[in-house]
C-alpha cells in the first residue's frame, strides 16, 4: 500500500483529502498500486469530520512512518513548512505543496535536497491554483526560448477588481467577500499589495530562466491605490486595470521581473479574465503566444493540482523528476525595471490643470488625453508615449512642482 500524509487541514488541505478520497480507487489504478491517505496532521480538533480517524497532532508520526511515500505540505508560510519539508525530503519522502511563499524563498534548495535523497519536491499548485502551468513550462514548452511570461496570478485581487469594475462594489466589501469564499490569504496584505503574485512570477521566472529569482529583488506594487476614477479613465480609453506579474529576459543574462497594476487593452485576452480566474500568457520563440486560463484559487481547484502532484510522486517513487533551477544570490540578476520601456497612464491634480497641457505635451511629445464624465477642472489624465520609466519619472518630477501626481499606472 502506498501511503500519503497531509500536513495542515485548512482550506486546501481539506480539499486535497476530499478530492483524493473521492477518487482513491481511480488513483490506485493510475498509480498501479493501492494508495491511500494514512494521516492528516493538524494541531486543531475536527470533531465529526469524516476523516477524523486519520487525524494526528504530531508531525513526527508522519516523518517516522516508513509507509509514507508522499506528503502534502499544506501549512503555508516559510518557517515551520520549511523545517518540515526539509526533514521529510531528507528522509526520502516526496513533498508536494501549494506553498508559493516557501517555493519562492527556498525552491532551489529544496529541489536540490529532494534530488540528493532520490525523491521529489513538486509545486504545481503554487502558481495559478488549478491551472497546469509548472509542468507545461517545464516539459511541453521546454523546446522554446521563453521571450516573456505575464499573467494575472492572484485570484483575490482579480476578484476584487472585477467586483469594483462590474458591480461598483467598494474595496472593503469585495475583499470581505473574497475572504469568505476562501480565496484570500490569512493576511490579505500579501494579496492586495502584490506579494503573492510576486512569489508566483518569481517561481515561473526561476523555472523558465533556470536561476532562482528572489521576490525581495522584484519591484512589486498592489491594487490598494487604484481608485474608481482610474477605473473609469481606463475604461474610457479602452483598457481594463489588472494586477499583472511579468518576467522576461534582459540584457547581459539578467531577467526583468515586476508585479504591478497595469492598463490592459480590451483586445488582449487578459483583459477579459474576471473574478477569481487567473491567466498566464507565455511567449516562446517557437510556439508564439500560449494562454493558460482557469481557477487560480479556491479549495478544490487548488486541490486538483496538489492531487495531480501526489499521483506523479507516487508513480515516480524513488525516481527523480527533472524539474529544477540553480540558486542565485546575485541581486543584480534582476535588471532595473526603470530602464525598461513602458507607456504610463498618469492622473494629475492642479489648480489650473488645463494650463499645464502645453508643458506636458512639450515633455512627453505625442500623448493621449483621456476624459471621464464629470471630470473636475483640476484634474487631467493622459497616457505617455513609450519611453523608459526613468525618463517618465524625470518628467513627472518636474510636473510635480506644479501639480500633484495622483496616479501612475503602467500599460501592458
Ligand atoms: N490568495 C491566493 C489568490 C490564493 O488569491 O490567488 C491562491 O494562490
Amino acid at each position: 500500500m502506498s501511503m500519503v500524509g497531509v500536513i495542515g487541514y485548512g482550506v486546501v488541505g481539506s480539499g486535497t483529502v476530499e478530492l483524493f478520497e473521492k477518487h482513491r480507487e481511480e488513483i490506485s489504478k493510475k498509480v498501479g498500486r493501492k494508495c491511500d491517505i494514512k494521516y492528516i496532521c493538524d494541531l486543531r480538533d475536527f470533531p465529526g469530520d469524516p476523516f477524523e480517524d486519520k487525524l494526528v497532532k504530531d508531525f513526527n508520526i508522519i516523518l517516522n512512518d516508513e509507509d509514507i511515500e508522499v506528503v502534502a505540505e499544506m501549512i503555508g508560510g516559510a518557517t515551520l513548512a520549511y523545517e518540515y519539508t526539509k526533514k521529510l525530503l531528507e528522509r526520502g519522502k516526496s513533498v508536494v505543496t501549494s506553498n508559493k511563499e516557501l517555493v519562492a524563498a527556498h525552491g532551489a534548495e529544496l529541489i536540490a535536497i529532494a534530488r540528493a535523497h532520490n525523491c521529489n519536491y513538486l509545486f504545481e499548485a503554487s502558481v495559478g491554483g488549478g491551472i497546469p502551468i509548472i509542468r507545461p513550462l517545464n516539459k511541453c514548452l521546454a523546446g522554446n526560448e521563453i521571450k516573456q511570461i505575464s499573467g494575472i496570478l492572484n485570484g483575490t485581487t482579480n476578484f476584487i477588481l472585477t467586483k469594483m469594475i462590474k458591480e461598483q462594489m467598494d474595496f472593503d466589501s469585495a475583499l470581505k467577500l473574497a475572504q469568505e469564499l476562501g480565496y484570500a490569504e490569512q493576511d490579505p496584505t500579501a494579496d492586495i499589495e502584490g506579494h503573492d503574485a510576486c512569489r508566483k512570477i518569481c517561481i515561473l521566472g526561476s523555472l523558465a530562466f533556470g536561476k532562482q529569482i528572489y521576490p525581495e529583488y522584484v519591484h512589486c506594487s498592489g491594487i490598494s491605490g487604484i481608485t474608481p476614477d482610474d477605473v473609469e479613465y481606463a475604461e474610457n480609453a479602452g483598457y481594463a486595470i489588472k494586477l499583472i506579474g511579468t518576467v522576461k529576459p534582459a540584457e547581459n543574462g539578467k531577467v526583468l521581473a515586476i508585479v504591478c497594476p497595469r492598463l490592459v487593452e480590451k483586445s488582449n485576452l487578459l483583459a477579459s479574465v474576471d473574478d477569481v480566474y487567473n491567466a498566464i500568457s507565455v511567449v516562446g520563440d517557437g510556439v508564439g503566444d500560449v494562454l493558460f486560463y482557469g481557477r487560480g484559487a479556491g479549495r478544490l481547484p487548488t486541490a486538483s493540482a496538489v492531487v495531480g502532484d501526489i499521483i506523479d510522486c507516487l508513480k515516480h517513487h524513488h525516481k527523480v523528476l527533472a524539474l529544477s533551477w540553480e540558486d542565485c544570490f546575485d541581486k543584480d540578476y534582476v535588471a532595473d525595471y526603470k530602464k525598461d520601456q513602458v507607456s504610463m497612464y498618469v492622473r494629475i491634480k492642479a489648480e489650473d490643470a488645463q494650463a499645464l497641457k502645453s508643458a506636458i505635451s512639450e515633455m512627453f511629445g505625442k500623448l493621449m488625453y483621456i476624459e471621464r464624465a464629470g471630470r473636475p477642472d483640476n484634474e487631467l489624465a493622459f497616457i505617455t508615449p513609450h519611453m523608459t520609466e526613468e525618463d517618465i519619472d524625470l518628467n513627472l518630477a518636474i510636473l510635480s512642482h506644479s501639480s500633484e501626481i495622483a496616479s501612475k499606472i503602467r500599460l501592458l
